[in-house]
């Protein structure tokens, strides 16, 4: 029988989980494929640690060259994550005529532009359905399933460690950092949790998610990134009061033309599908002008869940090598001759509603001062709130708006921060009334 020799690059959660799912699933991957998945090597920095897995005839070794440049290696599996030496190896893999798998969505938002032209020239395939959330097939369903849509819009919790803490702050009633220690303490945020709470790992996801989308290589430059440091428990008891969700979202829009790429704390309804998002999970939505929107729902993280979505890839190499038709779909969707750079609309130009939230002194005329500001801006304000009593304090003043550029929220901002009754930076959350 046919066989399609695999080499991996590191043995941590998601290896082990990879690795474990082809020493225990050979008959059914052999079932599904008519070929023999055989792992012949794993490269880790720590091959002496017991993962508690029987290896076999399998070869651990602490050289990464022994799989990106080996003779008798057909697909490399990388799954060390970061940019270098991931970069340097998977260029040395495809170079050296080797299929690739990886689950690495920094190295393919920064590095797509360089990576997936050299898979083209050495007509090798570049594989990626483990980098975007997890478990969820999203990548096969815009490349495949939805090929027939223009994707006007698409909009995912993309990041299961910013949903973990949102929940737990609305469910606890407690402030960020704190949640932050006690998901560190749990093991669900990362000892450094930038990565996650800054917004960066759901904006890498959204450059690829946009790329297969919209027609181009990934671009991370292009995002507009928030993260959720700044989203207070006082936003998140407000938001249930009003009835939305804070969520993180990765958001892709493209209309008249134009793309808005954006992550971002956002205010959805609270009855809205995307707010039932809870805890650790993922959950991507497309909106396609024939299917209509459409959402996948799942891991996006952990051992099994991400090593689902790899082997994945390795069954679609499997067959495609059986079936003697390699590169059947362009890594983007488009052919890369098709591929081309998105025109963006920018930050200004942004319409939406907002929720703005300022503290202010307690005192007669504050709230008139306030509004006149939104209307020299010309901001319509939907709803208007304010509670508690405080001689010494401030007090938080709450505001809804309607419809409005954000050019118009930002000068409005700045204006009102420059108000003596107003003491704290004013703070705004964008709000998605429209989201499924
Ligand atoms: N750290 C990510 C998350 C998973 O919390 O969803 C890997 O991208």
């Amino acid at each position: 029988m046919q066989e399609l020799r695999i080499g991996v690059l590191g043995f941590g959660v998601v290896g082990r989980g990879v690795v474990e799912l082809l020493l225990t699933q050979g008959e059914l991957l052999r079932q599904r494929t008519g070929v023999v998945l055989r792992l012949v090597r794993i490269a880790t920095r720590t091959p002496a640690r017991d993962r508690g897995l029987p290896l076999g005839e399998v070869e651990l070794t602490d050289d990464l060259q022994r799989v990106v440049s080996a003779d008798d290696i057909d697909v490399v599996v990388e799954l060390i994550g970061g940019l270098e030496p991931a970069r340097s190896l998977l260029m040395t893999a495809l170079q050296s005529g080797k299929h690739v798998v990886t689950a690495n969505k920094a190295l393919l938002a920064l590095y797509g532009h360089e990576l997936f032209p050299l898979a083209a020239a050495r007509q090798r395939e570049l594989l990626f359905e483990a980098a975007v959330a997890g478990a969820i097939p999203i990548i096969k369903v815009l490349r495949e399933s939805l090929a027939a849509n223009r994707i006007d819009q698409l909009y995912g919790i993309l990041n299961g460690t910013c949903n973990y803490i949102l929940t737990e702050m609305r469910e606890q009633g407690s402030p960020f950092a704190e949640v932050l220690r006690d998901a560190q303490a749990k093991g669900f945020a990362e000892a450094d949790p930038s990565f996650d709470v800054d917004g960066i790992d759901a904006a890498h996801k959204l450059a690829i998610l946009a790329a297969i989308s919209f027609g181009s290589y990934p671009d991370f430059q292009q995002i507009h990134i928030e993260g959720i440091r700044h989203v207070s428990d006082i936003d998140i008891q407000w938001a249930t009061e009003m009835g939305y969700r804070i969520k993180l979202l990765g958001i892709a829009k493209q209309d008249e033309g134009r793309v808005e790429l954006r992550v971002q704390p956002t205010m959805v309804p609270v009855g809205s599908m995307v707010a039932s998002v809870e805890g650790v999970y993922n959950a991507v939505f497309v909106r396609g002008h024939a299917a209509g929107t459409t959402m996948y729902h799942g891991r996006g993280a952990g051992e099994r869940p991400t090593a689902s979505s790899v082997v994945a890839d390795l069954i679609d190499l499997a067959r495609s090598s059986r079936a003697g038709c390699g590169g059947r779909v362009a890594p983007f969707s488009m052919l890369p001759e098709a591929l081309q750079q998105f025109p963006l609309r920018q930050t200004d130009d942004w319409r939406g509603e907002y929720y703005l939230r300022l503290a202010v002194a307690d005192r007669p005329g504050v709230l008139a001062e306030v509004t006149q500001v939104l209307a020299r801006q010309q901001i319509s304000i939907d709803a208007i709130h304010q509670k508690g009593r405080s001689a010494v304090a401030a007090v938080p003043l709450i505001m809804v708006t309607h419809a409005t550029s954000e050019r118009q929220i930002r000068l409005a901002l700045a204006e009102m921060e420059q108000l003596d009754a107003v003491q704290e930076t004013p703070r705004f959350i964008r709000i998605e009334p429209n989201v499924v």
